[in-house]
């Protein structure tokens, strides 16, 4: 073959994902089988395991646009990444699985991680799955000096689809056909917003008196724990979680390198919104484009959605300030 001067190869968007574990996988697979992108590094501290996940992935490559996967174990091979997805994290040990013990123990992950990644791309942008997600996503902030429109969390747009899908299968409708946010906490302090949700264009509060308030006769309010207990009745099971937040992500990612915008509720330092006079990271409804997120919307809420809010930032802002950074 003889190269013809002047062709530059186009740049498809280079993703790296870094923690080849039940995540990172299967955010890799999505991100691949999607056709999202060409070109996945599959990045852990255990070469090996990346090693033989990128080679796995190889095998199957034909069915997936022949896309480049690279393991790398260093983070050499990361370099000028487009995206950057953080899933990286300590695993809670079965004496003590509590969310504080974690969140230590992945801080300390981070970093360790973060300052290199930065380093060898400056400019990418950097997307936090390691959970607790939004915490972790102050704290790669904050190691980073990354500005937050470049760095967030995929967050409550998790929970949002959750709820989508709770409130769907109440009417038997395709959770496509349900609109509706879930705000603040990826956690147990998360906020459904009932007065956001609306099924083909009708408000569902418009329809439903007392909507998911204490006495509504149809205890639609159950759907609220069933949205914080999500992940939990997976893991409960299973160990772990994975594909739907792996969906989640590449729905993300789609948004940021697909050319066209996305409204979803991811999480970032949400400082001088909603009277936040503090840096706090927690998920609101934002425009995700190339770039990362240009733009915050003002969700109108009930006083009882915003009290939910304040008391989710309260949770987040105390856990922040635990950590040693
Ligand atoms: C979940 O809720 C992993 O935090 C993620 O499934």
């Amino acid at each position: 073959m003889k190269p013809l001067e002047g062709f530059e190869k186009p740049r498809f968007p280079k993703i790296s994902v870094v923690g080849a574990g039940q995540v990172g996988t299967a955010i890799c697979a999505m991100l691949l089988v999607r056709n999202i992108t060409k070109y996945v590094v599959v990045l852990d501290v255990n070469y090996e395991l990346a090693k033989a996940e990128a080679l796995d992935f190889q095998h199957g490559s034909v069915f997936m646009g022949d896309p480049r996967i690279v393991p790398c174990g260093d983070g050499s091979h990361a370099i000028d990444s487009d995206v950057i997805i953080i899933t990286a994290g300590a695993r809670p040990s079965d004496k003590d699985r509590s969310r504080l013990t974690v969140m230590h123990k992945t801080v300390e992950i981070l970093k360790d991680v973060v300052p290199k990644m930065v380093k060898l791309s400056p400019k990418a942008i950097y997307i936090v799955v390691s959970n607790p997600a939004d915490v972790m996503t102050y704290a790669v902030q904050q190691i980073g000096k990354l500005p937050k429109h470049r760095c967030f969390t995929t967050g409550c747009h998790l929970d949002s689809v959750r709820f989508r899908n709770f409130i769907a299968r109440r009417f038997q409708l395709p959770p496509s056909q349900v609109e509706g946010y879930v705000i603040g906490e990826h956690g147990s302090s998360a906020v459904p917003v009932w007065s956001s949700v609306s099924i083909g264009g009708i408000r569902l509060s418009h329809v439903v008196k007392d909507l998911a308030c204490g006495d509504d006769p149809e205890n639609w309010s159950e759907i609220n724990e069933q949205v914080i207990t999500g992940g939990l009745s997976v893991a409960k099971t299973k160990g772990y979680t994975n594909w739907a937040v792996a969906l989640t992500c590449a729905d993300i990612v789609q948004a940021l390198c697909g050319g066209k915008g996305k409204i979803a509720s991811v999480g970032t330092d949400m400082k001088g919104l909603y009277g936040f006079k503090e840096s706090v990271v927690l998920s609101l409804p934002c425009l995700v484009t190339s770039g990362g997120i240009s733009h915050v919307f003002q969700l109108p809420l009930t006083d009882v959605e915003k009290g939910k809010l304040q008391a989710s930032a309260d949770t987040l802002m105390e856990a922040q300030c635990s950590l040693k950074l």
